[in-house]
Parts: structure tokens; sequence; C-alpha cells
């Protein structure tokens, strides 16, 4: 694992907008995994600000979400569909329909069968940006998903939905889905390269244990010891619970 750790999140950011705009820029198609969050917020402006610039064309990424509430519409303010489209698609040049996120409502097996033949069918991810869940998750992986899993329906853990009330702005609890749509973790170790990101003390645990603990389901982002291709782009807060030879 490439660890990187920068001093603060505004570098977070701008690390990973030139990580991901050096993949795009690498080759005429893309095919792109991205999350949602506040973790990613300041990476997806300066991408934006890059395309503004002139110095980033959007016109051959395909953008597959990683996660999705199950049961919000894509034009529910809530749904990371939404998020994606005002965020980064509404503001680059992503043609129509290269822009991909899960159907999160009907019937499940379907839905995640759909999401991981438009995977497929694209070619396969080549990049995947993550963010990191406090208890390890990624995705909506939650501890104790299975390893082999590919896109999957899942029940939220309570500290998730409470992670995710406070920290997007859902009214109460009872608003927060129990459910959600995920890429599972064999989705995301398929792509050729994979990128995390963290910032914050109340990531450390979950990024020490990434990287440094056992791969075990417990800690569902461990499994990314095992990836052949990943960088990690923390800040100090996120990385200190790093032994000194990570930090
Ligand atoms: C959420 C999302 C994940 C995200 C993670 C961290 O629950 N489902 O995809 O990466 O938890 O979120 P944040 O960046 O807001 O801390």
């Amino acid at each position: 694992m490439n660890v990187i750790v920068v001093p603060d999140y505004e570098q977070m950011s701008l690390h990973a907008a030139e990580t991901v705009a050096a993949e795009i820029r690498a080759r005429t198609r893309t095919v792109l995994g991205l999350p949602t969050g506040n973790t990613p917020k300041g990476m997806y402006r300066e991408l934006v600000r890059m395309h503004q610039a002139g110095e980033l064309d959007f016109s051959g990424v395909v953008t597959f979400n990683i996660d999705e509430y199950w049961g919000l519409s894509p034009e529910h303010p809530m749904s990371f569909a939404y998020y994606m489209r005002t965020h980064l698609v509404e503001r680059v040049n992503i043609p129509a329909g290269q822009a991909n996120w899960p159907v999160a409502s009907g019937d499940q097996a379907a839905a995640c069968r759909d999401y991981e033949e438009r995977i497929t069918a694209a070619g396969g991810l080549d990049l995947v940006v993550l963010g990191i869940g406090g208890n390890g998750h990624i995705g909506f992986n939650e501890p104790g998903t299975s390893f082999d899993t590919r896109t999957h329906v899942v029940r939220l853990a309570e500290e998730t939905r409470l992670a995710n009330c406070r920290g997007y702005g859902f009214r109460d609890l009872d608003d927060v889905p129990e459910f959600a749509i995920s890429m599972g973790i064999a989705t995301i170790m398929g792509a050729r390269k994979v990128l995390l990101l963290a910032s914050g003390r109340e990531k450390a645990a979950a990024v020490a244990g990434a990287v440094q603990g056992p791969v075990t389901e417990e800690l569902p982002a461990s499994i990314l010891q095992r990836h052949p291709d990943v960088t990690l782009i923390v800040d100090e807060q996120a990385a200190f619970a790093l032994s000194p030879r990570e930090a």
C-alpha cells in the first residue's frame, strides 16, 4: 500500500484530484467508481475547477457511484445520485448516459445484477475512489461483509446511520434509510487501481486497522492490503494512529 500523509483536508483534496486527473488524462476513456460523503467534496471542487480552467476534459469519463440508499429516488436531495449530479456530473462535460448509479428500488436481486452488468459492459473499473467509515466500512460494506460479495443490498449498521444522520443533514434518524445498495468488496477489488481518502481524527483507528491490522472481514478496508495498486491519501489527523513507519 502506498500511504501518503498530507497536512490537512485541503492538501488531501488537491492530491486526490491530481491523482484522478492523471488517470483521466492517461487514456481516451476512463471508468471511475466514485464515492459520496463529506470526504471527497474538496476533491470534486478541485476537479470542477480544473475543468472550468480548461485543464481537464471529462468527455471520455464513465462514472459509477459506489453506493446508494435503498428506496431513495435519484431525484431525492439526500440520494447519492443527487449528490453526484450536483457535485460533479452537472458541472463538467460528462456526457448524458455516462454517469451511472444503481437502481435503488424494486427487485433487489435484479438491481444488483444490473449494476454489475453495467460495470462489466463498461469494461470494468479503471479507478475506484473510496472514503472510509469510522468502523472501517468501504462503500456500504459494513463489518462482517464477506470479501466475496459483489453488488448487494445491505442493512446499515446503527453507527453508520447515526454518522450519516449527523454528517449529511438528515432531520432525524428515522429519515435515514435502513438499507442501501453497494458495490461489493469483490467489485471494488476488481478495479485496476484504488484510491482511499481519509480526513480527521475520527477515521484514525479505521485507517490504522486498514493499513497495519490483520486482513479481516471485521474491518472491510483491510482487504485493500491484498490489492496490487492501492494508494491512501490521509491527512495528519487521520494518520494519527499509524505507526511511524507508515506515517
Ligand atoms: C458513508 C458512505 C461511504 C463513505 C463513508 C465515509 O456511510 N456510504 O461511501 O465513503 O461512509 O463518509 P464520509 O466521507 O462522509 O465520512
